[in-house]
């Protein structure tokens, strides 16, 4: 919970604040940081799906016929935000192995921190899933922002959001532009800087994933 608002998760597991200071490490390299990422996001996940429905079906065990509860309901939807939302992916399809796998294209430009479009290709049916959108990152919350507005004009409805770190700014925004969509967030940081970047943060996160710069 985060200011009395009941859609917002802030994890206080100690296993992800363990793994989120690994990756605040900058002599954490990309093979460890992205293994790591993936673990948080199972995490993340963990917390994320504690509502899935349920149902109950017969099982036959070796002793008797039982009714055992297994998931129903919605199919998923999982959306990484490009490039980095990707690292979460692999974590959750762990976790959800049947859901399907959306993108979406966006870059923040380097001098409005405004995010640019470039891609998006969602499930079918996107209406009827319930919709992981993943980032590690959400500093000023435009991309989360605009990555769930293309989803709701596709027709999205059940709408979750993961991040690894955010930063107060950019959860204020996301809460205030879509009050519906359930935030998980790894861990809540300080500030942004004038870059706005994430204080104290991990740096850029695709660049970590993915060993550029
Ligand atoms: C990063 C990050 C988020 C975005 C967060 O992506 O992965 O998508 O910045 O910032 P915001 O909340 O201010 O929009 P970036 O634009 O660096 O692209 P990349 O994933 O391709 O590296
Ligand atoms: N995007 C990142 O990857 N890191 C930040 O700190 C902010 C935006």
């Amino acid at each position: 919970m985060y200011n009395g608002n009941e859609n917002v998760m802030i994890c206080d597991h100690p296993l992800i604040k363990h793994k989120i200071s690994m990756l605040r490490n900058k002599n954490t390299g990309t093979n460890e940081f992205r293994a790591i990422v993936e673990e948080i996001a199972m995490l993340i996940g963990y917390e994320a799906l504690r509502d899935l429905e349920i149902e109950e079906v017969e099982i036959e065990t070796p002793l008797e016929v039982a009714k055992c509860p297994v998931i129903a309901g919605k199919k998923q939807a999982i959306v990484p935000i490009l490039r980095a939302g990707l690292g979460l992916v692999g974590g959750l399809l762990k976790l959800m192995p049947t859901a399907k796998v959306g993108h979406i294209g966006l870059y923040r430009d380097e001098e409005t921190f405004e995010p640019q479009e470039y891609y998006c290709k969602l499930p079918s049916a996107i209406d009827q899933r319930k919709i992981f959108v993943v980032d590690p990152m959400l500093a000023t919350g435009g991309s989360a922002i605009a990555a769930i507005d293309f989803i709701k004009q596709r027709g999205g409805k059940d709408i979750n959001f993961l991040c690894v770190i955010a930063a107060p700014e950019g959860l204020e925004k996301l809460i205030a532009a879509h009050p519906d969509v359930k935030i998980y967030v790894g861990n809540l940081d300080r500030e942004l800087n004038e870059k706005a970047y994430i204080l104290p943060g991990l740096g850029d996160a695709g660049d970590r994933i993915f060993g550029t710069k």
